[in-house]
């Protein structure tokens, strides 16, 4: 062999190397992102699925604070609007995907439930202008945010 096809054969190992290390690559990036979620969901599925939820938690932050505001001004109408807007944004918590906790699922849609069951009681009180019950309600919603970050956020 002369030196120049010995060169030659390096090289060439290695750019085939490279290209076969490139792909093996990117076909783990696809495998582990569907596969930490323990779905077949391709990777456009579960991006989509985390903009929803993020879009989800979001509003339901902006709705707490202005059902709070509602709440500390004794104005049940304002509570109401945000209540409803709250249940309705909370509607498909069980189905999350889950990054933290991924492995204790039950438990979270055990805390989701109970979540939904409070905002349901609490959408009834301020229909009822009931401002006492929603003043006692707040801090067990705020608990119930706090408990299920703490495990799942
Ligand atoms: C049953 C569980 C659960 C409850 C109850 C809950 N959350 Fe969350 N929240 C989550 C999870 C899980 C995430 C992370 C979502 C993600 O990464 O997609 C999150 C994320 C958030 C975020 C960050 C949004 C983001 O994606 O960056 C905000 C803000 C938030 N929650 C507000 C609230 C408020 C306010 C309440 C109560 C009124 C609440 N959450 C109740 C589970 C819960």
């Amino acid at each position: 062999m002369t030196n120049r096809t010995a060169l030659f054969a390096v090289l060439l190992t290695a750019v085939i190397s490279l290209s076969i290390h490139g792909c093996a690559k990117d076909d783990h990036k696809a495998e582990g992102t569907a596969g930490e979620h323990g779905e077949a969901a391709g990777v456009d599925e579960h991006t989509k699925q985390m903009v929803e939820q993020h879009e989800a938690m979001m509003g339901i932050q902006e709705d707490w604070t202005k059902a709070r505001g509602g709440i500390e001004g004794g104005d049940a109408q304002a509570v109401l609007k945000s209540a409803e807007a709250m249940s309705e944004k909370s509607a498909a918590i069980e189905g999350f995907m889950l990054h933290k906790g991924a492995d204790n699922r039950e438990e979270f849609v055990k805390k989701a439930t109970e979540f939904r069951s409070m905002i349901k009681d609490f959408n009834d009180y301020a229909r009822n202008k009931d401002v006492k019950s929603l003043r006692e309600m707040a801090p067990k919603i705020d608990a119930a945010c706090n408990g299920c970050h703490q495990s799942f956020r």
